[in-house]
C-alpha cells in the first residue's frame, strides 16, 4: 500500500519533524512490544512485580534479571528498515527530533543523531542511592541457556549502594531534561509522525494533541487503531519498517 500521498508532501515539506516512537517501531526488529500480542510483555509478565519502584525494592534480583534479559534481547536485535529511514530523513533534516518511549538503543544504532529518551535506557543503569553509574561495563548475559530469573544487581563501587534499571518505572515521574526537550520539540514542529504507540501511557501520549492543538499534521502509523486515530490529522495503517522506508525515500 503506498502512502498517502498528501502524508508523502508533509514529509517532503516538513524542516523541523519530529516523531514520536513507541514500542512498536521496535517489533519487526524482534523486540517485544507491551501490549498489543499474546507475546508482548505484559500479557506475560505482570508490571506491579517487575516495573515498580515498590517492586524493585521487594525483590532487586528478580527485577535485575528481568531487566537483564530484556537488554539482552536488545543487543542481540538489529534496527529495521523503519529506524534505518529515520536515520537516513534526519541527513537531511537536521533539525528532526526523535522522541521515543523505547528504552533500547535501536535508533542511535541506526544512526539517528538526536534522541530523546522519556521512558530512559536499558543501558544507562545507575545507583539506587547515589545515582553514579557503573565504574566499570556490566556483563552481559550469555545465549547459554535460558536467563537467571534472580540475578543480585551489583553494588555501586562508590557508595556500595545497589544499581537499578535506568529506565522509568510505573509510578515514577519522567526525566525533567527529556521530558522538557520533547515538549520543545513538539511545539516547535511542523510535522509530527507518532510511530508504534498504543498511546495509552501519559504524559507521552498527551503529545499528539499538543501538536494538533498548534494545527501541525499529526500522521499515525500503526497497523492497528488507538485512541489517537480519530484525532490524528491522518492514519496510515502500516507497520515501521515497511511504511516509512516507502515514506521517506533517499
Ligand atoms: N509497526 C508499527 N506499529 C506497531 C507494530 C509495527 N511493526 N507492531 C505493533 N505496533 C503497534 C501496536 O498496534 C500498538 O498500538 O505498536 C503499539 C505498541 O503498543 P504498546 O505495546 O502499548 O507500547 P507503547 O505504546 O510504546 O507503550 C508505552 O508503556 O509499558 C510502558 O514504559 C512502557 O514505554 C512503554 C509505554
Amino acid at each position: 500500500m503506498d502512502p498517502p500521498a498528501e502524508v508523502r508532501a508533509w514529509c517532503q515539506a516538513a524542516r523541523r519533524p519530529c516523531v514520536l516512537s513507541g514500542a512498536g517501531m521496535s517489533a519487526e526488529s524482534g523486540v517485544p512490544t507491551f501490549r498489543d500480542t499474546p507475546r508482548s510483555l505484559w500479557a506475560r509478565f505482570d508490571p506491579a512485580t517487575l516495573a515498580t519502584p515498590e517492586a524493585y525494592e521487594r525483590d532487586p534480583a528478580l527485577v535485575w534479571a528481568w531487566y537483564q534479559w530484556r537488554t539482552h534481547l536488545v543487543r542481540r536485535a538489529q534496527p529495521n528498515e523503519g529506524h534505518v529511514a529515520l536515520a537516513r530523513w534526519a541527513r537531511s533534516r537536521p533539525e528532526l527530533r526523535i522522541v521515543t518511549q523505547n528504552v533500547d538503543d535501536l535508533h542511535e544504532r541506526a544512526g539517528s543523531p538526536e534522541v530523546i529518551h522519556l521512558h530512559g535506557s536499558l543501558f544507562a543503569a545507575r545507583c539506587v542511592a547515589c545515582g553514579r553509574p557503573p565504574s566499570q561495563p556490566l556483563a552481559s548475559l550469555g545465549d547459554d541457556g535460558p536467563p537467571p530469573l534472580r540475578l543480585p544487581p551489583p553494588t555501586c563501587a562508590a557508595c556500595g549502594g545497589l544499581l537499578r534499571p535506568g529506565v522509568v518505572w510505573f509510578g515514577e515521574a519522567l526525566p525533567p531534561g527529556p521530558w522538557q526537550a520533547a515538549l520543545d520539540a513538539v511545539t516547535r514542529c511542523d510535522l509530527l509522525l507518532v510511530v508504534g504507540t498504543s498511546g495509552l501511557v501519559h504524559p507521552a501520549a498527551s503529545l499528539p494533541a499538543q501538536a494538533l492543538a498548534r494545527g501541525v499534521p499529526v500522521v499515525e502509523i500503526n497497523p492497528q487503531p488507538t485512541p489517537l486515530s480519530p484525532l490524528a490529522s491522518r492514519v496510515w495503517r502500516t507497520t515501521a519498517a515497511v511504511g516509512l522506508p516507502q515514506l521517506l525515500p533517499d
